[in-house]
């Protein structure tokens, strides 16, 4: 399952996003905001982190202006690897070397068609695992 997470500055980019889901029928939880009035990333993250980590298959997609402050609280969950994707190769890294399991996106700087790709990369890419999942599990 697909968690989409966002504050205020991410709300647009959250929806974009949610519609490209919906026309492709895939189903999203969106934990919110569901608006553009100013709120804290933070209680965004940590509600989405929560939904995440129900299923080790769900990803977590959050958004908010610059993607920064969603992915340091996002990672101060020890189970959750987030990474700010701003390229498709980024994207592909961070799925094949971190086995990232939210991908953080900013709202502000990176465009809905940019940010499909970037989409689509994550979903697709798999962890390398190997010398990469020893590196991962110094992480705790
Ligand atoms: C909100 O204005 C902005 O600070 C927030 O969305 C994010 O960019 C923080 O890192």
């Amino acid at each position: 399952m697909i968690i989409l997470a966002c504050d205020h500055a991410g709300y647009q980019l959250k929806e974009d996003i949610k519609e490209f889901f919906n026309k492709e029928n895939i189903t999203t939880i969106d934990v919110g905001t569901y608006s553009r009035e100013s709120c804290d990333y933070p209680d965004f993250a940590k509600i989405g982190n929560q939904k995440v980590l129900e299923n080790p298959n769900n990803i977590g997609i959050y958004v908010c202006g610059t993607g920064i402050g969603m992915s340091m609280s996002a990672n101060r969950n020890p189970k959750i690897r987030a990474a700010l994707c701003t390229s498709v190769a980024f994207a592909e890294l961070a799925r094949r070397h971190n086995d990232a399991n939210v991908l953080v996106l900013s709202g502000r700087y990176t465009s809905k068609l940019k940010a499909i790709s970037i989409i689509k990369a994550f979903l697709t890419t798999k962890f390398e695992a190997g010398r990469h999942a020893r590196r991962i599990k110094k992480f705790s």
